[in-house]
């Protein structure tokens, strides 16, 4: 896909006229939307409105090749040029981000042979559907009848925005993830006291994990970063389903096959149910026999996974996973195999997933956690991991090279948290961050205020770069108080 960048025909950089024409373009849509909601469609105030809309359009495609109107965050831009917000601009600025967050409309692309007809229709589905059903109820049926209506000059990106609506998304996310932890434990504690646990209720926690990724993956990929020491092996668990099922999405597997994944990686560990707590929890080094004892988990899992069948069919992909995911691509990991073989595609992404999760959890005999961008280095460049070096990517790719929640520092002398990835897939050392820590070391209260690191002024310079990763703690930062 092109970038909105590098459909300009302008120099990056020289973006004042764009700023300039697309105050003028969110005025229009603004005064078009208004009259539309006050008259009928053939008074003369909203023809006129939409024939400004129409004209304003046509003479900024005259230097852009296409139009691009994206909101991230509070901000507002055009074809990556961001407006600002001014006390003149504040009623069309506001309105437009309230009508595009009410369909969770992350884009309008307007494409350059667009006829004044497409404006008309978009307009008034925006203002009839509004208040209908739910949000994504709404971009579905406004999505068919552009359709029907032969819309085809503009077009709309859905995605889940940050603030507003999105609210009600972080708390089902949180919902989920405690459902997903609680479940684990259940199962954990079932193991150990050799009482049979059904499949069924693990199954329902992953639908909804795999659910909540699909239509909300930075809020529940965010939540990954609440590691509880205590409840390090339930915590793991579900942050290596969510992981797993996000990669698979990007790997563009199925619903179906995502369930199964998420199954398989949420009881990937199941065997370490079977493992002493003295041996599990020991701070010090691990003599031979207790590590004998360790590295048996994933024969213990395939056994237990395979006795929880139940009167359910069996869990094969599961038990594959358990007992394949650490035993490294090359086959130099654990357990010891005899004759050759490939591991599945579901125990390599397990095994990319939950070297990540183990890698960036501090637990009893790792004092201090290694930092995520480290850990997606060393895990990009040390051989001896034996991960998949294309699943690995995939990972980088998902959670940015600074992952959500990642306390910065930048070199405006702002320290900030990472809210989400770049949209924008190539600019992963640019991520969104809200600062927490003004220029002058004064603590902001969250959520903060999100900017994108991607941002440049006037001289086609970036705004702000991030100097180095640093410890929340030092600055007093609770860092899930800025994302989730
Ligand atoms: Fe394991
Ligand atoms: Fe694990």
């Amino acid at each position: 896909m092109t970038s909105a960048l590098e459909m300009s025909a302008n120099p990056p950089g020289d973006d004042s006229q764009l700023r300039q024409g697309g105050r003028q373009l969110l005025l229009a849509l603004y005064t078009a939307l208004r009259s539309l909601k006050l008259y009928p469609v053939e008074n003369a105030t909203v023809q006129k409105a939409l024939t400004d809309l129409h004209t304003t359009t046509r003479s900024l495609l005259q230097t852009e090749i296409e139009l691009e109107i994206r909101l991230a965050g509070d901000f507002i831009f055009v074809n990556s040029t961001r407006l600002r917000l001014e006390l003149d601009n504040y009623a069309s600025f506001s309105h437009v981000l309230a009508t595009f967050r009410a369909f969770e409309i992350a884009a309008l692309r307007v494409r350059s042979n667009v006829e004044r007809r497409e404006w008309q229709i978009l307009l008034s589905l925006l203002l009839s559907l509004a208040g209908r059903g739910t949000a994504e109820e709404r971009m579905r049926e406004l999505q068919e009848r552009l359709e029907t209506g032969k819309v085809h000059n503009l077009e709309l990106e859905r995605g889940v925005l940050d603030g507003g609506s999105s609210e009600e998304a972080r708390q089902a996310s949180k919902q989920v993830y405690s459902q997903g932890v609680a479940v684990t434990k259940d199962v954990i504690a079932g193991v150990r006291l050799g009482r049979a646990t059904g499949l069924k209720r693990v199954k329902r926690a992953v639908q909804m994990v795999v659910d909540q990724v699909l239509n909300n993956e930075i809020s529940m990929v965010g939540l990954t970063t609440i590691r509880d020491y205590d409840e390090y092996t339930f915590t793991h668990s579900v942050n290596v389903c969510i992981f797993s099922v996000a990669l698979g999405k990007k790997l563009g597997l199925s619903k179906l096959q995502l369930c199964d994944l998420g199954m398989a990686a949420l009881l990937h560990d199941v065997g370490k149910a079977r493992v002493p707590s003295e041996v599990l929890n020991k701070a010090g080094k691990l003599d031979e026999k207790e590590w004998k004892i360790i590295q048996a988990h994933p024969w213990y899992g395939a056994l237990t996974l395979f006795s929880m069948r139940g009167y359910e069919e069996i869990p094969y992909r599961s038990i594959l996973v358990a007992h394949e995911h650490h035993m490294k691509t090359d086959l130099t990991g654990y357990p010891k195999v005899v004759r050759p073989r490939t591991l599945g595609i579901f125990s390599r992404i397990v095994a990319v997933a939950d070297g990540f999760d183990a890698a960036t959890t501090r637990r009893v005999y790792q004092t201090v956690p290694i930092e995520p961008d480290q850990v997606l280095r060393e895990m990009w460049e040390n051989p001896n991991r034996g991960l998949d070096r294309v699943l690995v990517k995939a990972l980088i790719n998902l959670i940015g090279v600074y992952p959500v929640g990642t306390c910065v520092i930048l070199d405006t002398f702002e320290v900030a948290v990472v809210s989400a990835p770049n949209p924008d897939g190539e600019q992963l050392k640019r991520p969104l961050v809200r600062i927490a820590v003004d220029a002058d070391g004064g603590p902001v209260p969250p959520p903060g205020t999100q900017v994108s690191l991607s941002e440049k002024d006037e001289s086609g310079a970036y705004r702000r770069s991030i100097v180095k990763v640093t410890n929340a703690g030092r600055y007093g930062i609770t860092v899930g108080d800025y994302f989730v």
